[in-house]
């Protein structure tokens, strides 16, 4: 269990946006599972296509008192306001956003409403509280742009991103530490690598390559497959932001790596060989048949890696979990959750799915 470093930070009124989602319910069951958190916990999700508040449908349950839902956008000033000071709310642990990179290149406008207008919107309300104490950021290595084959990201590197996804977020940062250099706000900011895990919505690699090759059906890899990404099972970044969020210093940032860098089409393998272990023992062939090279996203960043030294030094935080035990209990965890998978897959989902990779042979 994570002990909190000050005694006050365990028993406050938090705000979590984005907490119906993949990461942020991760986060609020760690906080109630493995956590000495004992405040009042909000969770504040407009429920679009990626949330689905039955992730969280047992810590309601469990905790009627100390863990409420409010369904709306951050991007609405009033309700933001409303719910700020209906639930006297202390500190921010903001996850809402756009997330989907492909998304954003079709259609950029919701990124730019709700990444943009509705951090803005929550740092407004924050700024209007009296005795209020820490507003987190959730970021993404993305801003920083594209590697080449050397250098990591540090805290230092400068924003450069390419695509509206990461643009919305870069801007949404420089937000977030203006609001701290001008009003003084207690802001901090993370920036993390891809993320895998329980609770992942399928348009993502990971859990898309999963389900389609339970399901025989192609695998597509955009480009040559080459591209690098660094992997961080979820419930380690979720440490790391409850240590930002307690012990976590006052108007610094913090990147958060997995220490996990690897090529798209080694991942996709990787999966294939765990479905084949544990889904497919007698299939007469293996599942990497069905890897289908398919055109490559617009703009696609060749790699990313995170340096991510200062939070290992300072609040002693490093990745736990391994690439083949992450992988591993993620492929189980799909496994063992067809009916949370039927549940996503509305019919929202697969018009993307058509729309985006049309007929894949
Ligand atoms: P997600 O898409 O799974 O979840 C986003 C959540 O935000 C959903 O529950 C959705 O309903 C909610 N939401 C969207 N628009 C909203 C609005 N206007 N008002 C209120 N709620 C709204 O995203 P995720 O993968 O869990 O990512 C969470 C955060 O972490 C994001 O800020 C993302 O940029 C960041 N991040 C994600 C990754 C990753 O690999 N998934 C990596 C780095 C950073
Ligand atoms: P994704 O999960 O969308 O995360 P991000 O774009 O935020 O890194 O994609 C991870 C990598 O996998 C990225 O390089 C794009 C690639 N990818 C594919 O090759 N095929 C796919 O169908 C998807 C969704 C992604």
């Amino acid at each position: 269990m994570i002990q909190s470093h000050e005694g006050n930070q365990h028993d406050h009124n938090l705000l979590v946006t984005g907490g119906a989602g993949f990461i942020g319910s991760n986060f609020i069951r760690y906080l109630f599972e493995q956590t000495d958190f004992s405040g009042r916990l909000i969770n504040f999700d407009l429920l679009t296509y990626a949330g689905n508040p039955a992730n969280l449908q047992d810590i309601q349950e469990l905790y009627p008192e100390r863990y409420v839902f409010v369904r709306g956008d951050i991007a609405d000033a009033a309700t933001v306001k409303a719910v700020f000071r209906r639930y006297d709310i202390e500190s921010v642990c903001h996850f809402a956003a756009e997330s989907h990179v492909d998304r954003s290149i079709k259609s950029p406008d919701r990124f730019i409403q709700t990444n943009i207008v509705g951090t803005f919107q929550l740092l407004e309300a924050a700024l209007s509280q009296k005795a209020f104490r820490r507003f987190h950021h959730i970021s993404t290595d993305e801003v920083f742009g594209s590697l080449g084959h050397d250098g990591m990201f540090t805290e230092e590197t400068a924003y450069q991103p390419r695509n509206p996804y990461s643009a919305s977020k870069a801007s949404s940062d420089h937000l977030v530490r203006a609001y701290a250099n001008t009003y003084s706000l207690p802001v901090t900011i993370s920036n993390c690598s891809n993320n895998y895990g329980p609770y992942q919505f399928p348009e993502k690699l990971i859990p898309l390559i999963i389900l389609n090759a339970l399901e025989g059906k192609p695998l597509p890899v955009y480009g040559d497959g080459k591209h690098i990404r660094d992997w961080l099972y979820v419930t380690d970044h979720c440490q790391a932001i409850w240590l930002i969020l307690t012990r976590g210093v006052a108007g610094e940032t913090y990147n958060i790596g997995g220490m996990t860098e690897r090529e798209n089409l080694y991942i996709v393998q990787r999966i294939c060989e765990l479905v084949d272990e544990l889904a497919r023992p007698d299939a007469d062939r293996p599942s990497s048949e069905l890897i289908r090279f398919v055109e490559d996203r617009p703009g696609h960043d060749r790699r990313y890696a995170i340096d991510f030294t200062k939070i290992r030094t300072e609040l002693d935080w490093q990745p736990r979990e391994d690439l083949d035990s992450g992988l591993k209990q993620t492929v189980e965890w799909y496994l063992g959750h067809r009916d949370w998978v039927n549940q996503v897959r509305t019919g929202e989902y697969r018009t993307w799915i058509k729309d985006h990779y049309g007929e894949m042979k």
